[in-house]
């Protein structure tokens, strides 16, 4: 019998303009989940943590990710899965990616280390295709398994390309207490977009991977706008352009929704404007009664580990 005891750690998907295509590693704040292997042939899963998750093992995102990465081994056995810590699902900082990306490494552990990361990554996806209404998209699990900021330049195949990190690149995160499913934020999006929008929104996501590998957090900055994905997804944020003012007025280089949201995040030069920031998004959810989870942090550059 072997157990293995992961920790995953949270991302921030799309990093404003890369829709489904980059993704960054936050610090100190993911899952904890430990994975038995056993003779025999099955997949149980137990919540020991304190968020709800589904009764139906066939309705979370762990189910697929785990058979996927069992179908590539070729070989029956009996994994038994303990999620321990859980990111509150519907966050928008890869609650359901942190869950995939932890129980494929774990089980990787556990069989021996058969995989690369890469493939890896392309298991946990299976989980991200199941609550997104049937896209597979890496930009939580890729970062959540690697750690860093990470582009998908493409899908098929699968081309994973890891970005240098200013140093100066500080975050702040909010998490306010409201539920916006990755399903239901998807489906407002338009199937189509203006030549105009295309032009704009690919120009900065040239600018955000140039200012990365430029180490040039002002051009980041510039190039965090998304023109494509935020205007109807803002709608799910009580007073999003109004926050948007104040962070921008208190030196933040740029704001944006993370993920799928409600979570939003704003980038910073310094950590004590990060720090004034991430009050501030307190301060704002707070006024309209609404708790949140604030979190200020460098990106890591640490994705999914074993603990000790
Ligand atoms: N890129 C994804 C989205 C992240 O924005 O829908 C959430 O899974």
């Amino acid at each position: 019998m072997n157990s293995v005891r992961v920790f995953a750690p949270a991302t921030v998907a799309n990093m404003g303009c890369g829709f489904d295509i980059m993704g960054m590693t936050l610090d100190g704040v993911g899952d904890v989940l430990s994975v038995v292997v056993e003779d025999g042939d099955g997949l149980e899963i137990v919540n020991r943590s304190n968020v709800e998750l589904p009764d139906d093992k066939e309705k979370n995102v762990i189910t697929p990710a785990v058979r996927a990465l069992m179908e590539a081994y070729g070989q029956k056995r009996m994994v038994r899965v303990v999620v321990e810590k859980k990111i509150s699902p519907g966050s928008g900082i890869g609650s359901s990616a942190a869950s995939s990306a932890a129980a494929v490494y774990a089980l990787n552990v556990a069989l021996g280390r058969p995989f690369s990361d890469e493939q890896l990554v392309e298991f946990a996806m299976e989980g991200e295709k199941l609550i997104s209404g049937g896209t597979p998209h890496a930009d939580n699990v890729g970062p959540s398994l690697l750690g860093g900021v990470v582009l998908l330049r493409g899908y098929e195949p699968l081309d994973i390309v890891r970005l240098p990190v200013p140093d100066n690149f500080c975050c702040s995160v909010v998490h306010p207490a409201i539920m916006v499913s990755t399903r239901m934020a998807r489906e407002v999006l338009p199937k189509d977009i203006p030549l105009r929008t295309a032009v704009k929104q690919w120009g900065n996501v040239a600018g955000l991977v140039a200012g990365l590998a430029l180490k040039d957090v002002n051009l980041v900055g510039r190039a965090m706008r998304d023109v494509v994905v935020e205007p109807y997804r803002k709608q799910f944020i009580p007073g999003f352009d109004a926050l948007r003012e104040k962070v921008m007025a208190a030196g933040a280089l740029a704001f944006n929704i993370s993920g799928a949201g409600p979570s939003v995040f704003a980038l910073s030069a310094d950590m004590d404007v990060a720090a004034r920031v991430g009050e501030i998004m307190r301060q704002h959810f707070a006024e309209q009664e609404i708790a949140s989870d604030v979190y200020v942090c460098k990106v890591s550059n640490r994705g999914a580990r074993v603990m000790e």
